[in-house]
């Protein structure tokens, strides 16, 4: 979302990117973009080597791919190694690390890739190491860190070299249901500052970055559907929406979980008002999939009322299936106090 960019690069480090476009979208932003995902197609590359963007190589193959660009230029490509740890983020929604995995380079072949990298003429900018996502442990999440910490001082012993840059990956979840808690940030800061203190010494000029995913702007998002019908089926309440999955796959509870559960969700046209029945709140398209609150308890609805679904500011229109069955794309709104 360009205005949410705008917004957010003067207050971070750095932003990662998964695409050309989204590094098209950065680049006027942000003093320092990496660009990580597998698949990047050539073009993708070469744009990335030409705009002197760190690309965070998922495979071997696409390291000789960049290399060979960045030669066909006759420019000096800034690559960090992506690892697959031997490890992942343990109570994370999802996994990205430990075992086979499509993202990253297996740990064990990292080091040769590394002096690789080196002695063709590269600039080695570092590692970048993702472990997981959606934790709200703090424990599990200051535990991924200080092996993440570990795993990087070991690869780079291994390769000899030391890197500018290690990118310790993210994973700080968000509390989208009842009884959970947001993450104890005081223990991981604690937790983490010791790890550094006792880092590797060939990580000791190494500097750290963390990418923040959903944590920064996930809770910020309010989702809005109007309710166009109110039917009754075998006894149950559905209030219809003009909105769905097809702009809010993941509160539908089809994007990242395996277990369906409610987001948080309000009439925003009678709040403060008590709960007075129990209905099901869907969307707008031929599928059971779509639903947005299932059997919650709300103030007595009427068409034309507003629905809000809340924790919608990430994975939102741009990870939702906007273009089935045609209805209308969302309209994203910034609002920037
Ligand atoms: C490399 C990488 N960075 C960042 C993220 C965002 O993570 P989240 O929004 O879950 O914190 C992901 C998600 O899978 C990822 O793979």
């Amino acid at each position: 979302m360009p205005e949410l960019l705008a917004a957010i690069a003067p207050l971070v480090d750095g932003i990662d990117v998964a695409s050309a476009g989204e590094m098209a979208l950065a680049l006027p932003h942000a003093k320092h973009i990496s660009f990580a995902g597998p698949g990047k197609r050539d073009a993708e590359l070469e744009a990335a080597i030409k705009a002197q963007v760190v690309i965070n190589l998922e495979s071997e193959g696409e390291a000789t791919r960049a290399l060979r660009i960045a030669d066909q230029f006759g420019i000096v490509p800034r690559l960090a190694v992506r690892v697959n740890p031997t490890f992942d983020l343990k109570g994370s929604g999802m996994r990205m690390g430990g075992g086979a995995k499509p993202f990253g380079v297996d740990a064990e072949r990292v080091p040769e890739l590394v002096r690789a990298l080196v002695s063709a003429g590269a600039e080695w900018f570092g590692f970048h190491i993702f472990a997981g996502s959606q934790a709200l442990d703090a424990e599990a999440i200051a535990e991924t860190q200080a092996n993440t910490i570990a795993l990087a001082g070991e690869l780079a012993e291994q390769a000899g070299t030391t890197p500018h840059h290690v990118n310790i990956g993210g994973g700080f979840g968000i509390p989208y249901f009842p009884n959970e808690k947001p993450v104890d940030l005081a223990l991981v800061s604690e937790k983490l500052t010791a790890v550094l203190d006792e880092r590797a010494d060939i990580l000791s000029n190494t500097v750290f970055a963390m990418e923040m995913g959903r944590y920064l702007v996930g809770e910020a998002g309010v989702y809005l559907c109007r309710i166009v019908d109110r039917k009754v089926s075998h006894g149950e309440v559905f209030l219809v929406t003009d909105g769905g999955l097809h702009h809010q796959l993941a509160a539908s509870g089809n994007f990242g979980t395996v277990v369906r559960r409610n987001y948080p969700i309000a009439n925003a046209s009678k709040f403060g008002s008590e709960p007075e029945e129990t209905a099901t709140v869907v969307g707008c398209l031929c599928t059971p999939l779509d639903k947005l609150g299932d059997q919650v308890g709300l103030p007595k609805a009427d068409v034309g009322d507003i629905v809000a679904v809340f924790m919608a500011g990430a994975y939102g229109a741009s990870a939702s299936p906007s273009r089935f069955l045609g209805h209308p794309e969302p309209a994203e709104i910034l609002v920037n106090k």
